[in-house]
């Protein structure tokens, strides 16, 4: 058996950005680099608790000791998330999934023409709102202005339990970036301001406040 203080605790983590189709060569994506979601796995397996981690697309090696599954676009990270919140006891959702999605990929590869090219995106489901069940959740807000009014509204929409807060017009503190200056706001009001630090020691910082929690 494991041991640690996360020993016998379920943690479900998300991480990295989701792929939505156009045809079958070209997708809408974003920058996320998934170094935070897979800082938090790694630091969550070290401290005894078994990790389920869903992972979109990124370029991190395998983590040791971390249950992977691998997805791609926001529905078929929402469907594996679904699974892997059963049982858990908290869920944290770092990765970046797409708002939108395009409404129908194109079954061949579009030809290049003279005109331009209308994609019609359609939006994609919160997958952080709609999972509810008996777990803490955690969310992340990336930020560029208004960060502390944008993140508590974030927090009570999607009912959260933390909100781990990031301004990203910090170039120190963006996508891909090894080091991170986090606000953490919580439910009851508190806020606790970290400062500049690398992934690693973010995420030992998170999860010593969610054990706080479990
Ligand atoms: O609303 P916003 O995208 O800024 O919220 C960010 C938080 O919500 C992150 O934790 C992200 O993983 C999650 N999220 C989600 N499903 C979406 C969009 C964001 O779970 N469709």
């Amino acid at each position: 058996a494991k041991s640690g203080p996360l020993a016998g605790k379920k943690l479900v983590i998300s991480a990295g950005g989701t792929r939505e189709p156009v045809d079958p060569v070209r997708y809408v994506g974003n920058r996320s680099s998934g170094k935070m979601g897979y800082a938090l796995a790694e630091e969550a397996v070290r401290r005894g608790a078994s990790v389920r981690l869903v992972s979109g697309v990124t370029d991190r090696p395998v983590s040791f000791g971390v249950d992977i599954k691998y997805t791609e676009t926001a529905l078929e990270m929402f469907a594996a998330l679904r699974e892997a919140v059963k049982g858990a006891d908290a869920l944290i959702m770092t990765a970046a999934v797409a708002d939108y999605r395009p409404e129908k990929p194109a079954v061949d590869k579009i030809k290049k023409g003279a005109e331009g090219l209308d994609l019609h995106l359609v939006a994609n489901p919160d997958i952080l709102a709609s999972l509810q069940g008996d777990f803490i959740k955690v969310g992340f807000a990336a930020e560029s202005r208004d960060l502390m009014i944008n993140a508590v509204k974030k927090m009570t929409d999607k009912n959260l339990d933390i909100i781990a807060a990031n301004d990203i017009s910090q170039p120190d503190s963006t996508f891909g970036s090894d080091t991170t200056r986090l606000t953490l706001f919580f439910k009851n009001g508190r806020v606790e301001e970290l400062p500049l630090l690398k992934k690693q020691e973010a995420a030992a910082r998170l999860l010593d406040e969610i054990s706080g929690l479990l």
